[in-house]
């Protein structure tokens, strides 16, 4: 007789639960990391969103897609403007707007930006990509 059996099948449900546990959980993320419940976006301008939020850009910057309406800096609704005005690359202007503010400062507005080249790598590139697909 298998005394040991009922416990294998207890150990074997529990299991089974935490995986479901761990799935649900990885769904939030997902709905937290996106700022919705259609996680299908995705693509990084979708978690840029988020990042735009969480990093405080909001709180000095006006911007649409964020729902942001700071005035500190620029409104990065008109980014394709102010990059054309810069001579550069929406895209490369936007990067260095990020890593680099100092480099080129917007005129009418203080230096006053703090990089955020701390970041990791992945997250510029969303936040990069947030902020280019929403000033088309
Ligand atoms: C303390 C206020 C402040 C915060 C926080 C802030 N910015 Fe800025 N930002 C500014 C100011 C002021 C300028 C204009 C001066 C300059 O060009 O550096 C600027 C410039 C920029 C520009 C370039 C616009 C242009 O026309 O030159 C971009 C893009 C930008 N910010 C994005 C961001 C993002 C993304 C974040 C969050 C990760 C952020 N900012 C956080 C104040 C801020």
């Amino acid at each position: 007789m298998d005394t040991a059996a009922p416990l294998r099948r207890d150990v074997r449900l529990l299991g089974t639960m935490l995986g479901q546990v761990l799935v649900m959980r990885q769904a939030d993320f997902q709905k937290w990391a996106t700022g919705s419940s259609t996680a299908a976006q995705g693509g990084g301008a979708a978690a840029g969103k988020a990042l735009f939020t969480n990093n405080g850009c909001a709180s000095c910057h006006t911007f649409a897609p964020a729902g942001a309406t700071g005035k500190v800096g620029p409104d990065l609704d008109k980014l394709a403007a102010y990059a054309k005005q810069a001579n550069k690359p929406l895209e490369a202007f936007v990067r260095e707007s990020i890593q680099d503010p100092s480099a080129y400062i917007q005129p009418g507005y203080p230096n006053v930006m703090a990089s955020f080249n701390s970041l990791p790598a992945q997250q510029i590139d969303q936040l990069v990509a947030f902020l280019t697909k929403g000033s088309s």
